[in-house]
């Protein structure tokens, strides 16, 4: 039988492989780190580059089981962020050099909707004289609202397919027409289509997943050709359906650490792709983050949403940085990165590597 360190070291994986790697502990499970922690520095280098986060409405119109602002939650207020307050958190990104930012939102795709977001987009363009990179992170949308976006200065899109597994998608979803996976999937292809370096991700240690589903996952990330990843553990929110499953999940740090193992061997399998280190990596580990850097990613998000609204976009319980500035995170993260042994890449976008091989 094959060693972990015989797997390791070979082109590409087999879902068998990747279910051994993933079930790896102790000195496997190191040995894996290493790799991972080496080939981030010799492929991408040990920069990590910033994404100012403008989480910029909780509206949304669907209903994943999973998220703490599903449109069934009428908890929760529901805000969206001033125009005038966007171009402050634009603004403070460009004077701190941070290189590019991320437009979050819950989904919407009516009119107004589209055309607030193209008239940010025109104006971010302005106010940093094209020098801050644009990713977008605003769900489906049409092949036309996707165009017209990149159009007005966005080049880089977000949309997790949360799992590959479409029986598993269903368990996680209203069935119907608002949640399909083959929608899901036709948007990632569209957005590669049109042009957009295209991230996408998955939740970790979701109710009724497997080991199989996420070595799938892995799959799914390699035969996509993705450009950046973004993923982390699933954390549970009382206003959730899937609350009701809370006993049957893994325990906190096991999925965390199988959340670790996920970033590594993906970094060994698609060596020059962006991989993000996500804030839910945080709430289950206080140094969750810089432990994400150490085994291959190399993505930051910095949250620049204003402090007032923060409260209000909580996808799950106990997320990081409700109450602090952007300046504290800018510090914070900064301290963070220096522990994990990598430099902020300041004022550069920081693009997919793999996006760029790829031509
Ligand atoms: N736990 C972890 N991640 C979540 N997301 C939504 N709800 C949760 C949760 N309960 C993630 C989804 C979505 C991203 C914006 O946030 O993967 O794509
Ligand atoms: Fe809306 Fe996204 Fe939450 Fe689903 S995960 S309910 S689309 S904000
Ligand atoms: Fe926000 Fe640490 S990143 S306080």
């Amino acid at each position: 039988m094959n060693t972990i360190k015989d797997i390791i070291d070979k082109p590409i994986f087999t879902k068998e492989e990747l279910i051994l790697l993933l079930s790896s502990e102790k000195e496997d499970k190191q040995l894996i780190f290493s790799k991972a922690t080496e080939i981030k520095a010799e492929y991408v280098g040990r920069k990590v580059y910033f994404r100012g986060l403008i989480e910029f409405s909780n509206k949304c119109r669907k209903n994943c089981f999973y998220c703490g602002i599903r449109a069934g939650n009428n908890i929760i207020n529901r805000y969206e962020v001033s125009e005038e307050e966007v171009i402050d958190a634009v603004k403070y990104a460009y004077e701190n050099n941070y290189g590019s930012i991320v437009l979050q939102a819950g989904e919407r795709n009516d009119r107004q909707f589209v055309e607030t977001i193209s008239n940010i987009l025109k104006k971010i363009k302005k106010i940093a004289n094209g020098k801050l990179g644009i990713t977008l992170s605003l769900g489906e949308q049409t092949e036309k609202t996707y165009r017209k976006w990149m159009e007005n200065g966005a080049h880089r899109y977000l949309l997790r397919i949360e799992t590959s597994n479409p029986d598993l998608y269903k368990k996680l979803h209203p069935d119907d027409d608002g949640h399909r996976f083959e929608i899901r999937l036709e948007c990632l292809q569209l957005l590669k289509k049109i042009g957009y370096q295209v991230g996408t991700g998955v939740m970790i240690g979701l109710p009724f997943q497997t080991i199989e589903h996420l070595a799938d996952d892995l799959l799914f990330f390699k035969e996509f050709d993705v450009d950046m990843v973004g993923m982390g553990p699933y954390i549970e929110h009382e206003q959730t359906p899937l609350y009701q499953y809370k006993d049957q999940l893994i325990n906190k740090t096991n999925r965390f650490n199988l959340s670790l193992k996920m970033i590594a061997i993906l970094r060994i399998m698609m060596k020059d792709i962006n991989i993000a280190a996500t804030t839910a990596m945080q709430t289950l580990d206080p140094a969750g983050r810089e432990k994400a850097l150490k085994v291959g990613a190399n993505i930051i998000m910095p949250n620049l949403t204003p402090v007032k609204y923060r409260e209000n976009y909580l996808l799950y319980e106990d997320k990081p940085c409700i109450d602090e500035e952007a300046s504290e995170c800018k510090n914070c993260l900064e301290a963070r990165i220096k522990i994990a042994g990598d430099e902020i890449g300041y004022g550069e976008w920081g693009d997919s590597k793999h996006f760029a091989n790829k031509k």
